[in-house]
């Protein structure tokens, strides 16, 4: 499907769909995914060529200030998901699914993703677990929903785990982490996410699949790769896990915009004659 509504400098945008990116796995093409919470930050990347845009209950923290992802709510994750949409001439959207909508309940995971569908406009949804969740994923994609795994840290269990250290680096962790990825896609997941596990096991996982899994702190042998994009822009300062790279320090570049603004107030020199009217 061609579209230009954002972006003047594109003739048409091809979009990006589930089969694209199970071609771009095909012909070994790496897929890049970041995060969005907000139409203008969704704007900037879309237009920059990035292939997913995940609409992710990272929200919780990054735009909420909460220490986990539980407490963001789907009317929450709905209104992030529409402001991205809007924002969008080629990235596929895919929203998570927001902690209690979706495990032990396969009805309420398929109320709660044509919500999302339906409200936001987005492309396909995203659930944390395996096994687990094996009704759910079923029921959702019965409905035409494509839905994206995730295994390995999965953040909405966090009080579960304990704490947000490597996961399935003991053989038997690695052994279920295997068979759950062979289950997702065997159930009809388009993709799946893995974060933070050894990156010999998710080498191993990308291989043994014919869907695109995409690492977070799970090492090049994957299909693509995911960051949250307050992370990598230095937006954030408290979190520094080995596998974020920074590609800017916006943190000190917008201190230092704010803090020259707020000098020129007090000093009077802003606004000057060439502001005003
Ligand atoms: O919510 C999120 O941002 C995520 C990514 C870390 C994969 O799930």
């Amino acid at each position: 499907m061609p579209g230009k509504k954002n972006n003047p400098k594109l003739k048409e945008v091809k979009k990006v769909t589930t089969n694209v990116l199970l071609e771009m796995k095909r012909k070994g093409e790496k897929i890049a995914m970041l995060t969005a919470y907000d139409y203008t930050m969704a704007k900037i990347i879309d237009h920059s060529g990035i292939d997913v845009i995940l609409v992710g209950d990272s929200a919780s923290n990054v735009m909420a200030g909460h220490e986990t992802t539980l407490p963001i709510t789907l009317d929450q994750m709905i209104y992030h998901a529409s402001s991205v949409i809007r924002a969008i001439d080629r990235a596929l959207v895919v929203v998570d699914l927001p902690f209690g909508t979706y495990q032990g309940n396969s009805k309420e995971a398929l109320n709660t993703s044509i919500k999302i569908m339906k409200e936001s406009g987005a492309h396909a949804v995203k659930m944390e677990g395996g096994k687990e969740i094996k009704d759910s994923v079923e029921r959702v994609l019965s409905a035409g929903i494509p839905v994206m795994g995730h295994l390995g840290l999965t953040p909405q269990s966090i009080y579960k785990f304990g704490t947000y250290t490597v996961r399935a680096k003991e053989a038997d962790e690695a052994k279920r982490l295997i068979a759950d990825a062979h289950l997702l896609e065997d159930t009809g997941c388009f993709a799946i996410v893995l974060e933070k596990i050894p990156a010999t096991l998710a080498a191993k996982v990308a291989k043994e699949l014919s869907i695109p899994v995409i690492g977070i702190g799970a090492g090049g042998g994957c299909d693509g790769q995911v960051l949250v994009t307050h992370d990598m822009l230095g937006m954030t300062q408290e979190f520094s896990p080995r596998f974020l790279r920074r590609y800017l320090n916006l943190y000190d570049s917008m201190g230092k915009a704010f803090s020259q603004y707020i000098k020129d107030v007090k000093s009077k020199d802003f606004p000057n004659k060439k502001e005003q009217y």
